[in-house]
């Protein structure tokens, strides 16, 4: 027995209310199971290993640590850096200034202060019904009132709820929105919605938090964010996590400038600085001007693996399961037929065929299960051959339950 299960309850600290009830995720669950040896795994949304530009990285980091031992010291955000930024904000067709640059520890911390400062406790936000878990876990402290609007899976957010919602009296704090590289769905939002949802934004005065994590990764027609469209009311969030190496732990916001000093103050009384020697490092890399050629390399391969994983699901997944093609992002969503038992497939996936996956429902905001049995698929992070052959052996658990 461990020291802390053996103590009588009211020896413990009492956590806050919210806090009471954590336990590990469903999620959280599944990926231990999925993480076990031998399984070929789809589950997590991890970049490739094998695509990390690891010698680049570690000349940079040999260079800046080589000229500068302060490098190793607590410091302010690295203003090079934001000019960098702002220069990649130019190829995701947005015009920014430095000054409206706030570099994070990662996108998930970017949503998490961006929470923090305009969201009170019990408030209320919209967000689609299935979303990216992380900005769930982030709105947790907040019991808000998360309102939620469909998506489809050509176009994207519903965006007449989210008018029906504003026009009815509802002022949510915030709008949630993936506009490209949608986690988990995969889809984009077409450029009409797109359009309308900061109209929307504007005439309402509901910002929105654009989360961008993926947005480089398009692989036909890039287009460009909500931010490009509205300069006050969309707050976007970026990351190096996927086009560079999550472990560096370094993100952007775009945000209205009178917003950086009070997302500051936040921000140091969280962590104090942001990865200080991660911001030199990737600064030291970016100076070299390799990063466009690595962004046009990931998505060339993680586009070639997306069309293996598509084809291996055209040739083992039966007529009646529908997927999505996604331009960008690293996921396809796929639909089951309706008899199908996702936790039952994921059962069998795992232990008779030693493949894992997400199942739909883990995404589900409120607890609301999607109509139609789905899982997620992730195309990323296992190499082509193994999405080759983990996709049948995937089918043919899906077969075996269904009968
Ligand atoms: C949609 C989305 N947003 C944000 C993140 C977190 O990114 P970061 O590593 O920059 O915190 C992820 C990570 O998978 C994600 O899928």
């Amino acid at each position: 027995m461990t020291v802390s299960s053996s103590l009588h309850a009211q020896e413990r600290a009492e956590l806050a209310g919210w806090a009471q009830g954590l336990e590990r995720s469903a999620l959280q669950e599944m990926l231990v199971a999925a993480s076990r040896p031998g399984i070929i795994s789809f589950a997590l949304g991890l970049p490739a290993v094998e695509l990390f530009p690891a010698a680049a990285l570690a000349e940079a980091a040999e260079r800046v640590l080589s000229v500068d031992t302060s490098a190793l010291q607590y410091s302010p955000p690295l203003q090079s850096l934001k000019q960098h930024v702002r220069e990649l904000m130019k190829r995701r067709g947005v015009n920014c200034r430095e000054e409206q640059i706030f570099l994070t520890a990662g996108a998930q911390q970017g949503m998490s202060l961006l929470s923090r400062l305009l969201l009170e406790p019990g408030g209320s936000v919209v967000t689609e019904e299935l979303i990216y878990t992380g900005f769930q876990q982030v709105l947790a402290p907040f019991r808000p009132q998360v309102l939620t609007v469909s998506t489809d899976a050509e176009t994207g957010m519903d965006v007449d709820a989210v008018e029906q919602c504003l026009s009815g009296g509802v002022r949510p704090k915030f709008i949630y929105a993936i506009t490209d590289g949608h986690n988990p769905l995969s889809v984009r939002l077409h450029p009409s919605k797109r359009a309308r949802l900061v109209e929307l934004a504007e005439r309402y005065r509901v910002p929105i938090i654009e989360d961008d994590a993926y947005g480089f990764l398009c692989y036909e027609n890039p287009l460009p964010p909500l931010r490009a469209l509205s300069e006050r009311w969309v707050f976007y969030v970026g990351s190096f996590s996927k086009i560079l190496a999550p472990a560096l732990r370094v993100g952007w916001l775009v945000v209205p400038e009178e917003l950086i000093l009070p997302l500051s103050v936040i921000k140091e009384s969280t962590d104090i600085d942001a990865a200080p020697l991660s911001q030199r490092i990737i600064n030291a890399y970016l100076d070299t001007g390799q990063l466009p050629a690595q962004i046009d390399t990931l998505r060339t391969q993680y586009g070639l693996r997306r069309d293996v994983m598509l084809r291996a699901l055209a040739e083992n997944f039966p007529d009646a399961a529908g997927w999505t093609k996604p331009d960008c992002g690293f996921f396809v969503w796929v639909e089951l037929p309706p008899t199908v038992d996702v936790d039952e497939l994921f059962r069998s996936a795992i232990e008779d065929e030693h493949v894992a996956f997400i199942p739909g429902h883990a995404f589900s905001v409120n607890n609301k299960r999607p109509d139609t049995p789905s899982i997620r698929l992730n195309f990323s992070h296992p190499t082509a051959a193994r999405i080759e052959e983990g996709i049948p052996r995937l089918a043919r658990a899906l077969k075996s339950v269904m009968g």
